[in-house]
C-alpha cells in the first residue's frame, strides 16, 4: 500500500464540506516518487489542501499546463476549479495532508488515466525533478 485516506463521515453532497487526511509512504518505483492516483472533479469545483507532515508536492494539470506547489507542514495548496490534482511524496518521511472539498465535487479518476498529469516527479541526487510525460 503506497497511500491511505481517512475521511470524516460527512456526506458527499452539495453544500457539505467533507475532509480527509491522506498519508503517502516514502519511496520510488523505477525512480518515480510515490504518489496518489490523481483525479478531476467532474463539476470543476475547487479544493484546499493543507500539508501536515513530511515533504510533498501538489501536482495540477488543466489538460494543457502543469503546475506544482511545494508542500511542507503549514503550506496551503489551492486547487482551482478545472484542474486535475495529484499529491507526491518527494521526501523520506510519510507525507500527510488535509483535504477539504465541496461535497458535490465528485472524483473522476478516469480523466487522469486518459489525459495524464503532464509531468511526473523523479528522484535525482539533490531531490526531485519534474519530467514531461
Ligand atoms: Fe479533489
Amino acid at each position: 500500500v503506497v497511500y491511505s485516506v481517512q475521511s470524516t463521515p460527512v456526506p458527499e453532497v452539495d453544500r457539505e464540506l467533507p475532509q480527509s487526511i491522506t498519508s503517502i509512504e516514502a519511496g520510488t518505483t523505477a525512480g518515480e516518487f510515490w504518489m496518489t492516483k490523481g483525479h478531476q472533479h467532474p463539476d470543476h469545483q475547487g479544493e484546499i489542501y493543507l500539508a501536515l507532515h513530511g515533504t510533498g508536492g501538489l501536482l495540477m494539470f488543466d489538460g494543457t499546463e502543469t503546475s506544482w506547489i511545494d508542500m511542507v507542514p503549514g503550506t496551503i495548496g489551492y486547487i482551482p476549479p478545472g484542474w486535475a490534482h495529484r499529491s507526491v511524496n518527494v521526501g523520506s518521511d510519510p507525507y500527510k495532508f488535509l483535504a477539504v472539498y465541496p461535497g458535490g465535487a465528485g472524483h473522476d479518476y478516469g480523466w487522469v488515466l486518459e489525459h495524464g498529469m503532464g509531468k511526473r516527479a523523479y528522484a535525482v541526487t539533490d531531490g526531485f525533478e519534474l519530467r514531461e510525460f
